[in-house]
């Protein structure tokens, strides 16, 4: 079901990935060591991920950090109970539970009773992870198996106390040949960031890994992702209903889905749509605010940016500087300012394009233009 607002978990249910899908597929199948799944918000990348995983049957867990995005600050408990959750849900999927579970218990703090799993609070998040990929390679190694451990937007791992993943990773890398990581990231920059790409100092360096990016959608696929969506609910959408919503929409995967399911539930309406851009505003405005809340000295700054850029189509480097420089009535370091546009970019909210520095996701465009503050 194309417009299920859900991630997508079957190939049936993916419009257009296929050549993304079959890649992907294929890094596991080689066994691949690190993949990296990368692509602005709502692209499709958990779907992908997860319709992926599925098709091949591979044992995985999946470690679903997104949550953490809305905490400030992240404790080693929430850590430990984002991994609780990923393990007891690989305990419920995997057909060698019994065994499983005897592997599992040798991990220092982590104890196993029937399906629920317990982490000690005191466990130190870095030991944990360490030993438990230990035993999670073992368990593979003996049984013969191939083991993905996923981490679905990991460039939050970076808000974690002395987590070190990024060592995990590397050592994970060097010695466990049973096990694939994944690693998807909305913030494409933040995640090259954590894992210190292109340092030599880094503990990942020199390490080779894959990469699939995942874009927007074009103007003419969104057009025929919402006719195919309707069709498959037989709903008739007349062409000039379906322009108007791409060009509000356009390209974002997450937002044309949402679309799509409240038209074929309430109908096909000017207060639908109003619905959906209501909606979509809220939550992009709030992956906004989070991203505000962390650097509330320049909060201003960011905002005057961020809305001088919704109301262009794009924006040279200068041209942004000197409009803010316009706004403040005060002269701003190259330096500083560079820094500013760099951690937008690295988050997503804008992107560096051949017309300039642009706000890429048209609902954060429309939301801000209507920002007051
Ligand atoms: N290729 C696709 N075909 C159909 N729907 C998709 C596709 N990719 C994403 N979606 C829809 O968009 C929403 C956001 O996708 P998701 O996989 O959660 O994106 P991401 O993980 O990149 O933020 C999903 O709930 C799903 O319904
Ligand atoms: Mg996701």
């Amino acid at each position: 079901m194309l417009f299920d607002p859900r991630p997508k978990t079957r190939r049936q249910d993916l419009f257009d990935r296929e050549e993304e899908l079959e890649a992907f597929k294929r890094y596991i199948e080689e066994r691949a060591p690190l993949v990296l799944l990368l692509g602005l918000r709502r692209t499709g990348k958990t779907s992908l991920l997860l319709t992926g995983l599925n098709e091949i049957h591979v044992d995985y867990i999946f470690v679903d950090l997104r949550i953490l995005e809305e905490k400030m600050p992240v404790t080693r408990r929430d850590i430990i109970v984002l991994l609780e959750r990923a393990i007891a849900d690989f305990m419920r999927r995997t057909s060698f539970r019994k065994k499983l579970t005897k592997y599992l218990e040798r991990v220092e703090g982590l104890s196993v009773a029937g399906l629920e799993v317990k982490v000690s609070w005191r466990t130190k998040p870095y030991y944990f992870i360490s030993e438990l990929f230990m035993e999670l390679n073992s368990w593979a190694e003996d049984t013969g198996r191939h083991l993905v451990v996923a981490f679905d937007e990991a460039q939050e791992f970076a808000r974690t106390y002395r987590v070190e993943l990024d060592r995990i990773l590397a050592y994970v890398y060097d010695h466990m040949r049973n096990v694939t990581v994944v690693l998807t990231g909305s913030k494409i920059g933040l995640l090259y960031r954590f894992l210190k790409i292109g340092d030599p100092k880094a503990p990942l360096y020199g390490r080779a890994f894959l990469e699939i990016k995942l874009g927007y959608f074009t103007q003419e696929m969104s057009l025929e992702f919402l006719r195919r969506g309707f069709e498959e609910h037989g709903v008739r959408v007349n062409e000039n209903t379906l322009n108007y919503v791409v060009s509000l929409l356009n390209g974002v995967p997450g937002w044309l889905a949402l679309y799509g399911y409240y038209a074929i539930n309430y109908g096909v309406s000017d207060e639908v749509l109003d619905k959906v851009l209501r909606e979509a505003s809220a939550t992009a405005l709030s992956e906004l605010e989070h991203f505000l809340e962390i650097r509330p000295q320049a909060r201003r700054r960011y905002l005057t940016i961020l809305k001088y850029l919704a109301s262009v189509s794009g924006a040279k480097w200068s041209e942004v500087k000197r409009y803010l420089e316009a706004e403040e009535g005060v002269r701003i370091d190259d330096k500083n300012f560079s820094t500013l546009l760099k951690n937008l970019v690295d988050s997503g909210f804008i992107e560096k394009s051949d017309i300039g520095y642009r706000v890429p996701d048209p609902v954060l465009k429309y939301a801000l233009r209507r920002k007051v503050s």
